[in-house]
């Protein structure tokens, strides 16, 4: 067997088979074929697809290529997953109204990179939060509390490492086998029994369309039960930013007063629909409607709060600052963003017909426009230009920079009112900044 033969086949549409997958993995980890071979065969995995059995094996295969986290002795394990997006501080909220459920939360979250966010940055704002512990420290973390967060330790699936670097530098990332098997590969090596998928669709998202998204995630349930893991996928718009917030700090607060009740409707949404379905393959009830009012009992009793103060105690981060979020470093510069009206010529205003009376037409004036866009994918890349995100790897991120939004999509504008404010610690980039905000708001 050799690269060249198996390049051959699949850019002739011919179906790979389990020891040709396993050979290409095996020998591209060893290093033993070139990044050229390598990439020559993903561009004829991204232009012909592959089978779902292909599909299952590519995903083995990686899964297999490094350490596979045995969780065995915790019971049950959900994991959840998010296939990425802007503002999405989902998992801070959920885990630890799970972990207060009684179900184990062993999570290892990624970091972010591009325009998407990642949890454990977000956990990195808090002083002292440790994310890189040993596996038997995160182990007994679980054990003793019921959950621990933390990144990446181990060397968990590196040919997804390598091919997913791979995919990033030769434009094919939108491949949905190779998504697929990326994601699933790293799941099933991070050792959960039950994994529940939040599959996003829209402009911040890698799959713009609920179509797609859907296609992508019928793959991963697939790939799921064939590999003996159930596997349950949510799909969720990702069109605007996730809540009110984007930035490292400003998500981790959120997140905080999320816990204390006061959540915004759609992270709302998305945080019980995610966790109705994590109780549910644990066996905590197969209603989803009831799990989802377990949930809420449990915010509103203090009980989620109180498990998330305890994770933050139990990897060494400073409590006090989830008692009382004022402490939390804020930016030198929050510049408020407000909208101007535009000329006759170049009106925001849609015509407006039978208006009832004075005060309603009085009203009507003061409207500039009613939010139509704000594309996240945009809102990403504003925060990484304010330092929120990183373009490289190696890139360093301040955490408390960001964006605070008082209107989003279906949201009326009057004259005046602050749409959002920008954080930031420069201030030249902090005035960009509001400049470039103003320019992402389409209004109607
Ligand atoms: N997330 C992953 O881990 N892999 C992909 O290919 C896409 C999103």
């Amino acid at each position: 067997m050799n690269i060249q033969e198996i390049i051959a086949k699949k850019r002739d549409k011919q179906e790979l088979t389990k020891e040709e997958i396993n050979f290409f993995i095996k020998e591209y980890t060893n290093n033993n074929i070139a990044d050229y071979q390598a990439s020559a065969l993903i561009m004829a995995i991204y232009l012909n697809g592959m089978s779902k059995e292909e599909t299952v094996n590519l995903t083995l295969a990686m899964a297999n290529s490094g350490d596979i986290l045995d969780l065995s002795e915790l019971g049950i394990v959900v994991d959840k997953h998010s296939t990425g997006g802007v503002g999405d501080k989902v998992t801070l909220i959920l885990a630890p109204i799970i972990a207060s459920l009684g179900v184990p939360v062993a999570k290892m979250s990624g970091r972010g990179l591009g325009y998407t966010g990642g949890t454990i940055d977000k956990l990195e704002s808090i002083p002292g939060y440790k994310v890189n512990i040993s596996e038997e420290e995160f182990i007994k973390n679980v054990k003793k509390i019921g959950i621990s967060l933390i990144g990446q330790t181990m060397n968990l699936a590196p040919a997804d490492k390598k091919i997913y670097a791979l995919r990033d530098a030769t434009s094919t990332t939108e491949s949905i086998p190779l998504i697929a098997s990326s994601i699933m590969s790293k799941k099933i090596a991070a050792g959960a029994n039950k994994i529940v998928l939040d599959v996003t669709y829209g402009s911040g998202a890698f799959m713009k369309t609920k179509e797609r998204a859907k296609e992508l995630a019928d793959e991963m349930i697939e790939i799921g039960r064939l590999a003996g893991r159930e596997t349950v996928a949510v799909i969720t718009p990702m069109e605007e930013p996730l809540g009110k917030n984007v930035g490292n700090t400003l998500e981790v607060i959120e997140a905080i007063e999320a816990l204390k009740g006061k959540m915004a409707e759609d992270v709302k949404n998305i945080v019980l629909e995610l966790g109705s379905n994590m109780l549910k393959l644990a066996g905590r009830g197969n209603n989803l409607e009831e799990n989802k009012c377990k949930m809420m009992e449990n915010i509103l009793n203090g009980k989620a709060l109180e498990k998330f103060k305890e994770l933050v105690v139990n990897q060494g981060g400073d409590v006090g600052y989830i008692e009382d979020t004022n402490k939390f470093e804020k930016a030198k510069y929050i510049l408020p963003v407000v909208l101007e009206k535009k000329t006759e010529q170049d009106s925001r205003i849609t015509e407006v017909k039978n208006i009832d009376s004075a005060e309603e037409e009085a009203n009507i004036n003061k409207r500039i426009g009613i939010v139509k866009e704000l594309k996240a994918e945009e809102i990403g890349k504003l925060s990484v230009f304010l330092g929120g995100g990183r373009i490289k790897k190696e890139d360093k991120i301040d955490q408390a920079v960001g964006i605070t939004f008082n209107k989003k999509i279906g949201d009326v504008v009057e004259e005046g009112d602050i749409v959002a404010y920008i954080h930031a610690n420069n201030e030249e980039k902090a005035r960009v900044a509001v400049e470039k905000l103003k320019k992402i708001y389409v209004l109607n």
